[in-house]
């Protein structure tokens, strides 16, 4: 697209390279999708051309539909509250039933039987379809309490979070189905390694950690051998631990090498485990988690799908109360598409943008 007029920005239009003040400041990044605020502040800069850049990927108006759409279904289930606690009820149902049948088959697995995937695909299908039908299974995803036994609620937490992925980045239904069965199996071969390595309260030790890093292909081999699932859910499940830069396991593949279903389980696998309590470890607020998972976008996870996660999780932080570093509490009341982590909050009757710079941090987000 190039140069335009800054009259004739709009929402959704993507800057192609910095937008920088006179005096050198950066005031909005390359790559930025610009929203009507955006437009408007830009409107007030003293300059005449800004460099847009071509767009397939976004166009405009369905960018801004699909935003408000989702913003309102969720807002109407809120304020609806009779057909908001029953679809609360039947995600519960559904939720137990999985994590029922996949409890069953991890345990029959390590205590030797085969694993026979037909008792799990009913279920699964079933919570699948709430989730494909329903704009709104993440926040009930948030609130669910957490269980005793973390493996069997991780995996079925890890199935759900990488079906959204794949359903924020446009994938079709059969892909959908499959990134289910590869987060729901990813830590499938754990059942090969010893529980009490598994269950060890405190950091493992050189040969443990060894062991430890063969679950991948433990659960590979299981499924390979005894499923006819696609090969789409076994490579997820093979890779779900290599990194882009190289530093994962157990082959140490980099970005290109890896099969995007492993890129998508990595970011789930991430927030689950970060999210979640267990023996050793204290949970780490949503908040804390999406920040890292982003700032992780330029190193170790796969930048499109990192970005849109964090993109789409911070979305459901509006109306979160926060600490703020100066002591005062306050609101999220605005997320920017493209700065997640950087919300507007009103705090006694003041608006804070924290797109802007600052002189006050969020320290911490309260849920
Ligand atoms: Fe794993």
């Amino acid at each position: 697209m190039g140069f335009i007029r800054i009259e004739e920005l709009k929402p959704g239009m993507k800057l192609k390279t910095d937008l920088v003040s006179e005096k050198g400041e950066l005031f909005l990044a390359e790559g930025t999708i610009l929203s009507e605020r955006e437009v408007e502040r830009i409107n007030n800069l003293e300059i005449t051309y800004v460099n847009i850049a071509d767009s397939e990927e976004h166009n405009p108006i369905e960018y801004y539909e699909e935003f408000e759409k989702e913003m309102l279904e969720v807002q109407d289930e809120q304020e609806g509250k009779i057909l908001y606690e029953i679809k609360e009820e039947e995600f519960k149902r559904r939720y137990d039933d999985s994590y029922n049948t996949v409890r069953d088959l991890f345990e029959g697995i390590r205590i030797g039987k085969s694993a026979d995937l037909d008792d799990v695909r009913k279920p699964v299908e079933t919570l699948l379809s709430l989730l494909l039908d329903s704009f709104s299974v993440v926040p009930k995803l948030l609130r669910l309490q957490e269980r005793d036994d973390y493996t069997y609620r991780h995996s079925l937490n890890v199935s759900l979070l990488s079906t959204m992925i794949g359903k924020w980045l446009s994938m079709g239904d059969e892909d959908l189905k499959n990134l289910a069965y590869a987060g729901l199996f990813h830590d499938l071969g754990k059942c090969k390694i010893p529980l009490k390595i598994i269950n060890k309260p405190g950091p493992l030790t050189r040969d443990e950690w060894e062991l430890m890093k063969h679950h991948p292909v433990h659960g590979y081999n299981i499924l390979k051998n005894t499923s006819d699932l696609s090969k789409n859910v076994l490579m997820g499940v093979l890779l779900h631990h290599e990194r882009e830069d190289g530093s994962g396991y157990p082959f140490g593949y980099k970005g290109e090498g890896i099969h995007i279903f492993a890129k998508i389980v990595a970011v789930a696998d991430t927030y689950d485990a970060m999210t979640s309590s267990r023996a050793y470890q204290k949970k780490t607020s949503p908040f804390k988690v999406v920040e890292s998972i982003a700032h992780d976008s330029f190193s170790s996870l796969d930048p499109k799908v990192s970005r849109i996660f964090a993109e789409r999780m911070s979305r459901y932080f509006v109306g979160n109360t926060v600490k703020l570093s100066d002591g005062r509490i306050g609101q999220v009341v605005y997320i920017y598409p493209n700065f997640p982590l950087r919300p507007v909050v009103m705090t006694d009757g003041e608006f804070i943008d924290f797109s802007k710079k600052q002189r006050i941090s969020i320290e911490e987000m309260m849920g």
